[in-house]
């Protein structure tokens, strides 16, 4: 039988992966999927096709998932850039992270009035010697290397969103389902128009990883965070290892949701491990979301929680705590839209 990508996703999904899938990745006998690419949410679609202009040229994943999640950040959205929902004091805060196929890695978080963050943390990877620059210090740099310093003017659509959170400024988490499911369980007052209506507290975050033609994965998330949080909250988006992690002989995840719950079980990085012990990346992600749902209990009800894994042979995968997440696969010039499976 050849081993085809599509049989190679059947054996490893019966649990026939590991030392037998090892021995295919070694003789070379896999077939590659690549270049790749995908991304949170349906923001990712636009988002794919800001990367596939690079991979199909055979740009480098790196470049790839920084111009990809740049398109979301210029977009007017809840959670993602300039335009986004602010803190609860009326500024707009952001967190970007940004890791390559060699373990360079670079973030920023507590960012102000700069539009492109994922930029900022690709400056930080390259051109010093941190891993992470926020707040006051994270400006400074951007102003040094070349961006502009924006108004801080919120949006006129986060600015209507904060006007109708003031008016009862209350601090609770909401889960975050932006897709309206025809088979939903979900209350109505937790999917996203009415939630964004009513202005409650809300996140997500345009997350996304790639594998070039030259066989190497990177890896990119930006946010605003949680809207109308706490000044100085920073979530899971900007942690390496939490929000974002990548290991070239491996995989590479992003993860998207309540950031404190991604950060608590680094996220990302146990998703990569369980696919270095030989689990689909689908398996993966669903191992550390019950982990998630374990250690939160009752609480697991309040919370969503999403990651997104691609593996060295391009085969990828999903899942969520709650029904509502999706993720945007690209790859052959096709571009699609995927209702990850989920626990709930
Ligand atoms: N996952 C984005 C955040 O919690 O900030």
């Amino acid at each position: 039988m050849a081993i085809n990508r599509r049989n190679f996703i059947n054996l490893s999904s019966l649990g026939i992966a590991g030392f037998s899938l090892q021995g295919f990745i070694n003789t070379n006998q896999v077939k590659v999927q690549k270049p790749i690419v995908i991304a949170t949410w349906d923001a990712g679609i636009n988002a794919n096709k800001g990367a596939w202009e690079v991979l199909s040229k055979g740009g480098t994943a790196l470049d790839a998932v920084e111009k990809g999640v740049m398109v979301t950040e210029d977009e007017i959205s809840c959670c993602v850039g300039l335009g986004a929902n602010p803190d609860r004091d009326g500024h707009v805060t952001l967190d970007a992270s940004i890791m390559d196929h060699e373990f360079n890695c670079g973030s920023v978080a507590f960012l102000e009035k700069i539009k492109h963050p994922i930029s900022v943390a690709r400056k930080v990877m390259e051109k010093t010697p941190h891993v992470m620059l926020v707040g006051e210090g994270a400006q400074q740099f951007a102003l040094s290397q070349g961006f502009t310093l924006e108004s801080g003017n919120l949006s006129e659509t986060a600015d209507k969103a904060y006007k109708e959170w003031l008016k009862k400024s209350t601090y609770k988490p909401v889960i975050n389902v932006e897709r309206q499911s025809p088979t939903s369980q979900l209350e109505d007052k937790y999917k996203a128009p009415t939630r964004f209506a009513n202005g409650d507290w809300n996140h997500d975050t345009i997350g996304m990883v790639a594998l070039d033609i030259h066989g190497n994965l990177s890896g990119s998330c930006t946010t605003s965070g949680a809207g109308f949080k706490l000044r100085g909250r920073v979530g899971d988006s900007p942690i390496i290892g939490a929000g974002l992690y990548v290991d070239n002989e491996v995989g590479a995840v992003v993860a998207t949701g309540q950031g404190e719950d991604v950060i608590r079980v680094a996220g990302a990085s146990a998703v990569v491990e369980h696919m270095r012990q030989g689990k689909t990346p689908q398996e993966a992600c669903r191992l550390v979301v019950e982990k998630i749902k374990r250690i939160k209990k009752e609480k697991a009800n309040d919370i969503q929680v999403c990651f997104i894994a691609l593996n060295k042979n391009g085969a990828y995968g999903s899942y969520a705590l709650h029904d509502g997440f999706n993720f945007a696969v690209q790859s052959n010039d096709e571009n699609k839209l995927i209702n990850a499976p989920y626990n709930y």
